[in-house]
Protein backbone atom coordinates (compact mmCIF):
# COMPACT_ATOMS: atom_id res chain seq x y z
CA UNK A 1 0.00 0.00 0.00
CA UNK A 2 1.84 2.76 -1.26
CA UNK A 3 -0.04 5.36 0.82
CA UNK A 4 0.48 2.93 4.46
CA UNK A 5 4.19 3.12 3.33
CA UNK A 6 4.23 6.96 3.14
CA UNK A 7 2.41 7.78 5.59
CA UNK A 8 4.82 5.78 8.37
CA UNK A 9 7.75 6.80 7.23
CA UNK A 10 6.40 10.55 7.68
CA UNK A 11 5.29 9.97 11.14
CA UNK A 12 6.73 11.78 14.08
CA UNK A 13 9.46 9.86 15.70
CA UNK A 14 10.56 7.97 12.91
CA UNK A 15 13.99 7.57 12.03
CA UNK A 16 14.99 9.15 8.65
CA UNK A 17 16.60 6.22 6.14
CA UNK A 18 20.61 5.65 6.23
CA UNK A 19 20.72 7.09 3.23
CA UNK A 20 18.31 9.45 3.08
CA UNK A 21 19.72 11.50 -0.04
CA UNK A 22 20.43 7.61 -2.34
CA UNK A 23 17.36 6.88 -1.04
CA UNK A 24 15.63 10.29 -2.28
CA UNK A 25 17.57 9.83 -5.73
CA UNK A 26 16.58 6.42 -5.99
CA UNK A 27 12.46 7.33 -4.85
CA UNK A 28 12.72 10.36 -7.71
CA UNK A 29 11.60 8.41 -10.54
CA UNK A 30 9.33 5.20 -9.02
CA UNK A 31 7.47 8.51 -7.00
CA UNK A 32 6.98 10.09 -10.25
CA UNK A 33 5.84 6.54 -11.68
CA UNK A 34 3.46 5.71 -8.28
CA UNK A 35 2.21 9.34 -9.11
CA UNK A 36 1.70 9.18 -12.73
CA UNK A 37 -0.32 5.12 -12.18
CA UNK A 38 -2.02 6.91 -9.41
CA UNK A 39 -3.23 9.65 -11.84
CA UNK A 40 -3.99 7.22 -14.33
CA UNK A 41 -5.85 5.02 -11.86
CA UNK A 42 -7.99 8.27 -10.93
CA UNK A 43 -8.64 9.17 -14.78
CA UNK A 44 -9.78 5.49 -15.41
CA UNK A 45 -12.00 5.34 -12.31
CA UNK A 46 -13.95 9.03 -13.25
CA UNK A 47 -14.26 7.64 -16.45
CA UNK A 48 -15.93 4.48 -15.80
CA UNK A 49 -17.95 6.39 -12.93
CA UNK A 50 -18.89 8.45 -15.78
CA UNK A 51 -19.86 5.67 -17.77
CA UNK A 52 -21.75 3.43 -15.31
CA UNK A 53 -23.74 7.02 -14.93
CA UNK A 54 -24.57 7.25 -18.68
CA UNK A 55 -25.37 3.57 -18.93
CA UNK A 56 -26.76 2.48 -15.90
CA UNK A 57 -30.66 1.51 -15.83
CA UNK A 58 -33.03 4.21 -14.57
CA UNK A 59 -34.09 4.22 -11.21
CA UNK A 60 -35.94 1.13 -9.71
CA UNK A 61 -39.36 1.62 -10.23
CA UNK A 62 -42.57 0.36 -8.01
CA UNK A 63 -43.45 -2.67 -8.54
CA UNK A 64 -46.53 -2.32 -11.19
CA UNK A 65 -49.18 -3.99 -8.70
CA UNK A 66 -47.95 -1.03 -6.16
CA UNK A 67 -47.93 1.10 -9.05
CA UNK A 68 -51.52 0.60 -9.77
CA UNK A 69 -52.69 0.77 -5.86
CA UNK A 70 -50.51 4.12 -5.63
CA UNK A 71 -52.67 6.55 -3.96
CA UNK A 72 -51.82 9.32 -6.40
CA UNK A 73 -53.66 9.97 -10.04
CA UNK A 74 -51.51 7.79 -12.82
CA UNK A 75 -50.36 9.80 -15.61
CA UNK A 76 -50.44 7.45 -18.71
CA UNK A 77 -49.18 8.82 -22.29
CA UNK A 78 -52.21 7.76 -24.68
CA UNK A 79 -50.07 6.51 -27.97
CA UNK A 80 -47.36 7.44 -26.27
CA UNK A 81 -47.05 11.96 -25.95
CA UNK A 82 -49.30 12.09 -29.41
CA UNK A 83 -49.71 15.40 -28.34
CA UNK A 84 -45.95 16.19 -29.60
CA UNK A 85 -44.64 13.19 -31.16
CA UNK A 86 -46.41 10.80 -34.18
CA UNK A 87 -48.97 8.82 -32.27
CA UNK A 88 -47.94 4.52 -31.43
CA UNK A 89 -44.04 5.69 -32.45
CA UNK A 90 -40.73 5.08 -30.49
CA UNK A 91 -40.27 8.94 -30.06
CA UNK A 92 -43.94 9.26 -29.11
CA UNK A 93 -42.57 6.61 -26.14
CA UNK A 94 -39.43 8.08 -25.30
CA UNK A 95 -41.09 11.24 -25.09
CA UNK A 96 -43.94 10.13 -22.80
CA UNK A 97 -40.99 8.37 -20.47
CA UNK A 98 -39.01 11.15 -20.68
CA UNK A 99 -41.67 13.44 -18.61
CA UNK A 100 -42.43 10.85 -16.03
CA UNK A 101 -45.42 9.11 -17.54
CA UNK A 102 -46.26 6.51 -15.58
CA UNK A 103 -47.51 4.04 -18.05
CA UNK A 104 -47.40 4.11 -22.14
CA UNK A 105 -50.31 3.33 -23.85
CA UNK A 106 -49.86 2.10 -27.56
CA UNK A 107 -52.49 -0.32 -29.68
CA UNK A 108 -52.00 -3.71 -32.07
CA UNK A 109 -52.84 -4.85 -35.10
CA UNK A 110 -51.29 -8.32 -36.52
CA UNK A 111 -49.14 -7.82 -39.85
CA UNK A 112 -50.15 -10.75 -42.43
CA UNK A 113 -47.28 -13.12 -40.88
CA UNK A 114 -48.60 -12.99 -37.48
CA UNK A 115 -46.23 -10.36 -35.58
CA UNK A 116 -48.29 -7.60 -33.51
CA UNK A 117 -47.71 -4.16 -34.79
CA UNK A 118 -47.83 -0.65 -32.98
CA UNK A 119 -50.96 1.16 -34.58
CA UNK A 120 -54.04 2.77 -34.07
CA UNK A 121 -55.88 2.16 -37.06
CA UNK A 122 -56.64 -0.93 -39.24
CA UNK A 123 -55.57 0.54 -42.27
CA UNK A 124 -52.89 2.11 -42.95
CA UNK A 125 -53.60 5.71 -44.50
CA UNK A 126 -53.71 7.81 -41.91
CA UNK A 127 -50.41 7.05 -39.85
CA UNK A 128 -47.95 5.92 -42.62
CA UNK A 129 -47.07 6.83 -46.12
CA UNK A 130 -48.37 3.62 -47.80
CA UNK A 131 -50.73 5.57 -49.77
CA UNK A 132 -48.39 7.54 -51.19
CA UNK A 133 -45.57 4.40 -51.21
CA UNK A 134 -47.90 1.58 -53.20
CA UNK A 135 -50.70 3.43 -54.74
CA UNK A 136 -53.93 2.46 -52.79
CA UNK A 137 -56.16 3.31 -50.06
CA UNK A 138 -57.72 1.91 -47.31
CA UNK A 139 -54.97 -0.75 -46.89
CA UNK A 140 -55.54 -3.01 -44.05
CA UNK A 141 -52.75 -3.69 -41.62
CA UNK A 142 -53.21 -7.33 -42.15
CA UNK A 143 -52.69 -7.19 -45.67
CA UNK A 144 -48.55 -6.86 -45.13
CA UNK A 145 -45.34 -8.72 -43.48
CA UNK A 146 -44.29 -6.72 -40.59
CA UNK A 147 -40.75 -6.54 -43.01
CA UNK A 148 -42.94 -5.11 -45.73
CA UNK A 149 -44.49 -2.86 -42.93
CA UNK A 150 -41.49 -1.62 -41.60
CA UNK A 151 -40.51 0.02 -44.75
CA UNK A 152 -43.14 2.85 -44.17
CA UNK A 153 -42.53 6.06 -42.87
CA UNK A 154 -45.04 6.27 -40.12
CA UNK A 155 -43.66 10.18 -38.64
CA UNK A 156 -43.59 12.05 -41.63
CA UNK A 157 -47.39 12.33 -41.77
CA UNK A 158 -47.21 14.62 -37.79
CA UNK A 159 -44.11 16.71 -38.89
CA UNK A 160 -40.87 16.78 -40.97
CA UNK A 161 -38.69 16.64 -38.46
CA UNK A 162 -39.71 12.98 -37.81
CA UNK A 163 -39.61 11.72 -41.39
CA UNK A 164 -37.99 7.62 -41.21
CA UNK A 165 -39.53 7.22 -38.25
CA UNK A 166 -40.87 3.11 -38.46
CA UNK A 167 -43.92 1.43 -37.27
CA UNK A 168 -42.60 -0.10 -34.21
CA UNK A 169 -43.34 -3.84 -33.34
CA UNK A 170 -44.81 -4.89 -29.98
CA UNK A 171 -41.52 -6.48 -28.87
CA UNK A 172 -39.87 -3.72 -30.14
CA UNK A 173 -41.70 -1.39 -28.14
CA UNK A 174 -41.67 -2.87 -24.90
CA UNK A 175 -37.96 -3.26 -25.27
CA UNK A 176 -37.57 0.07 -25.82
CA UNK A 177 -40.22 1.38 -22.66
CA UNK A 178 -38.44 -1.51 -20.55
CA UNK A 179 -34.89 -0.07 -21.35
CA UNK A 180 -36.25 3.40 -20.30
CA UNK A 181 -37.48 1.98 -16.76
CA UNK A 182 -40.98 2.35 -17.98
CA UNK A 183 -44.32 0.53 -18.23
CA UNK A 184 -47.01 -0.63 -20.82
CA UNK A 185 -50.47 -0.46 -21.21
CA UNK A 186 -50.91 -2.46 -24.32
CA UNK A 187 -54.29 -1.89 -26.37
CA UNK A 188 -54.94 -5.12 -28.64
CA UNK A 189 -57.46 -3.88 -30.98
CA UNK A 190 -56.90 -7.14 -33.00
CA UNK A 191 -54.90 -9.94 -31.97
CA UNK A 192 -54.50 -13.38 -31.11
CA UNK A 193 -54.51 -14.32 -27.10
CA UNK A 194 -51.98 -17.40 -27.67
CA UNK A 195 -49.55 -14.75 -29.48
CA UNK A 196 -49.93 -12.16 -27.30
CA UNK A 197 -49.18 -14.71 -24.11
CA UNK A 198 -45.94 -16.21 -25.62
CA UNK A 199 -44.58 -12.87 -26.54
CA UNK A 200 -44.92 -11.55 -23.15
CA UNK A 201 -44.35 -14.87 -21.40
CA UNK A 202 -41.58 -15.75 -23.73
CA UNK A 203 -39.68 -12.10 -23.13
CA UNK A 204 -40.49 -11.74 -19.55
CA UNK A 205 -42.64 -8.79 -19.92
CA UNK A 206 -45.66 -9.83 -17.77
CA UNK A 207 -44.86 -7.92 -14.70
CA UNK A 208 -44.32 -4.67 -16.65
CA UNK A 209 -47.48 -4.37 -18.72
CA UNK A 210 -51.38 -4.25 -18.83
CA UNK A 211 -53.26 -5.80 -21.05
CA UNK A 212 -56.61 -4.14 -21.92
CA UNK A 213 -59.45 -4.52 -24.68
CA UNK A 214 -62.57 -3.39 -25.90
CA UNK A 215 -63.38 -6.71 -26.84
CA UNK A 216 -63.88 -8.51 -23.84
CA UNK A 217 -64.39 -12.46 -25.39
CA UNK A 218 -60.28 -11.61 -26.23
CA UNK A 219 -59.93 -10.63 -22.26
CA UNK A 220 -61.23 -13.94 -21.04
CA UNK A 221 -59.30 -15.86 -23.66
CA UNK A 222 -56.16 -14.05 -22.77
CA UNK A 223 -56.55 -14.38 -18.81
CA UNK A 224 -56.62 -18.07 -19.34
CA UNK A 225 -53.34 -18.56 -20.68
CA UNK A 226 -51.59 -15.42 -19.06
CA UNK A 227 -53.29 -15.49 -15.54
CA UNK A 228 -50.72 -13.42 -14.14
CA UNK A 229 -50.88 -10.18 -16.49
CA UNK A 230 -52.90 -7.46 -15.30
CA UNK A 231 -55.95 -6.59 -17.45
CA UNK A 232 -58.26 -3.72 -18.28
CA UNK A 233 -62.19 -3.85 -19.19
CA UNK A 234 -61.73 -1.09 -21.59
CA UNK A 235 -65.52 0.03 -22.26
CA UNK A 236 -67.98 0.37 -23.24
CA UNK A 237 -67.10 -2.55 -24.64
CA UNK A 238 -67.60 -4.09 -28.61
CA UNK A 239 -67.49 -7.73 -27.88
CA UNK A 240 -69.29 -9.48 -24.20
CA UNK A 241 -66.85 -12.14 -22.80
CA UNK A 242 -69.43 -15.26 -24.63
CA UNK A 243 -68.78 -13.57 -28.26
CA UNK A 244 -71.84 -11.33 -28.33
CA UNK A 245 -72.15 -8.22 -29.58
CA UNK A 246 -73.39 -6.27 -26.72
CA UNK A 247 -76.88 -4.10 -28.07
CA UNK A 248 -79.48 -1.68 -26.91
CA UNK A 249 -77.48 -0.86 -23.38
CA UNK A 250 -75.99 2.41 -22.04
CA UNK A 251 -72.52 3.08 -22.32
CA UNK A 252 -72.52 4.47 -18.90
CA UNK A 253 -69.91 2.34 -16.61
CA UNK A 254 -72.63 0.63 -14.05
CA UNK A 255 -73.36 -2.29 -12.34
CA UNK A 256 -74.10 -4.77 -14.95
CA UNK A 257 -70.66 -3.77 -16.57
CA UNK A 258 -68.88 -4.42 -13.76
CA UNK A 259 -70.44 -7.42 -13.84
CA UNK A 260 -69.51 -8.43 -16.83
CA UNK A 261 -66.12 -7.15 -16.50
CA UNK A 262 -65.33 -9.19 -13.25
CA UNK A 263 -65.47 -12.40 -15.70
CA UNK A 264 -62.70 -11.38 -17.94
CA UNK A 265 -60.18 -11.22 -14.73
CA UNK A 266 -59.88 -7.66 -15.19
CA UNK A 267 -59.00 -5.97 -12.10
CA UNK A 268 -59.04 -2.77 -14.06
CA UNK A 269 -62.16 -0.78 -15.49
CA UNK A 270 -60.78 1.64 -18.16
CA UNK A 271 -63.40 3.78 -19.20
CA UNK A 272 -64.92 6.59 -21.70
CA UNK A 273 -64.19 10.01 -19.27
CA UNK A 274 -67.33 10.83 -20.58
CA UNK A 275 -69.75 7.63 -19.51
CA UNK A 276 -68.40 7.81 -15.97
CA UNK A 277 -69.86 9.42 -12.61
CA UNK A 278 -69.00 9.40 -8.81
CA UNK A 279 -71.65 6.89 -8.40
CA UNK A 280 -69.82 4.51 -10.84
CA UNK A 281 -66.87 5.04 -9.82
CA UNK A 282 -67.30 4.47 -5.98
CA UNK A 283 -69.61 1.35 -6.92
CA UNK A 284 -66.50 0.06 -8.94
CA UNK A 285 -63.88 0.74 -6.45
CA UNK A 286 -66.27 -0.88 -3.36
CA UNK A 287 -66.37 -3.95 -6.13
CA UNK A 288 -62.24 -3.80 -5.87
CA UNK A 289 -61.48 -2.14 -9.01
CA UNK A 290 -59.11 0.54 -10.49
CA UNK A 291 -60.60 2.74 -12.64
CA UNK A 292 -58.67 5.05 -15.57
CA UNK A 293 -60.31 6.81 -17.82
CA UNK A 294 -59.54 7.93 -21.72
CA UNK A 295 -58.99 10.15 -23.09
CA UNK A 296 -58.68 13.81 -21.47
CA UNK A 297 -56.61 16.60 -22.44
CA UNK A 298 -57.74 20.05 -21.19
CA UNK A 299 -57.47 20.85 -17.38
CA UNK A 300 -61.40 21.18 -17.39
CA UNK A 301 -61.69 17.29 -17.99
CA UNK A 302 -58.63 16.34 -15.86
CA UNK A 303 -60.22 18.34 -12.85
CA UNK A 304 -63.77 16.65 -13.45
CA UNK A 305 -61.92 13.22 -13.47
CA UNK A 306 -59.96 13.86 -10.48
CA UNK A 307 -63.26 14.91 -8.68
CA UNK A 308 -64.48 11.75 -9.69
CA UNK A 309 -61.86 9.96 -7.99
CA UNK A 310 -60.50 7.97 -10.86
CA UNK A 311 -57.09 6.40 -10.25
CA UNK A 312 -55.85 7.10 -13.52
CA UNK A 313 -55.94 9.74 -16.97
CA UNK A 314 -55.29 8.86 -20.13
CA UNK A 315 -53.89 11.70 -22.16
CA UNK A 316 -52.39 12.45 -25.58
CA UNK A 317 -50.59 15.13 -22.60
CA UNK A 318 -49.06 13.82 -20.09
CA UNK A 319 -46.84 16.60 -18.93
CA UNK A 320 -49.62 18.92 -19.22
CA UNK A 321 -51.51 16.71 -16.68
CA UNK A 322 -48.19 16.69 -14.31
CA UNK A 323 -47.93 19.82 -14.35
CA UNK A 324 -51.73 20.31 -13.03
CA UNK A 325 -51.71 17.88 -10.80
CA UNK A 326 -48.59 19.44 -9.46
CA UNK A 327 -49.99 22.85 -8.87
CA UNK A 328 -53.16 21.68 -6.95
CA UNK A 329 -51.49 20.04 -4.46
CA UNK A 330 -51.21 22.01 -1.51
CA UNK A 331 -48.02 23.79 -0.88
CA UNK A 332 -45.97 22.42 1.78
CA UNK A 333 -46.08 23.99 5.29
CA UNK A 334 -43.49 26.73 6.30
CA UNK A 335 -41.32 27.04 9.44
CA UNK A 336 -42.22 30.13 10.94
O1 LIG B 1 -56.72 3.56 -23.83
C1 LIG B 1 -58.01 3.70 -24.27
C2 LIG B 1 -58.14 4.45 -25.55
O2 LIG B 1 -56.93 4.43 -26.24
C3 LIG B 1 -59.21 3.88 -26.38
O3 LIG B 1 -59.47 4.62 -27.53
O4 LIG B 1 -59.47 4.84 -29.97
O5 LIG B 1 -57.68 5.88 -28.67
O6 LIG B 1 -57.74 3.45 -28.93
P1 LIG B 1 -58.54 4.68 -28.83
CA1 LIG C 1 -55.89 2.87 -27.63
Amino acid sequence: MILGAETRSASPGSHPPKHAKAHRTCRGPNHTARALARAAGLTCFCFLACLMLIVSPAPAQPRLVDLINADRPLVIAHRGYSGLAPENTLPAFELALAVGADLVELDTHPSRDGVPMVIHDATLDRTTDAVERWGRKQIPVNAHTAAELQTLDAGRWFHARYAGTRLPTLREALETVRAAGGRVLIECKVGDPDVLAALLQTNRFTDDVVVQSFNWEFLHQFHARAPEVVLGALGPPSRLVDGSTPVGLSGTLNERWLREARRTGARLVVWNQKQLSRTAVNTAVEQGFRVWAYTANTPEQFERLLALGVHGIITDHPARLWRLLALRRPAPARDP
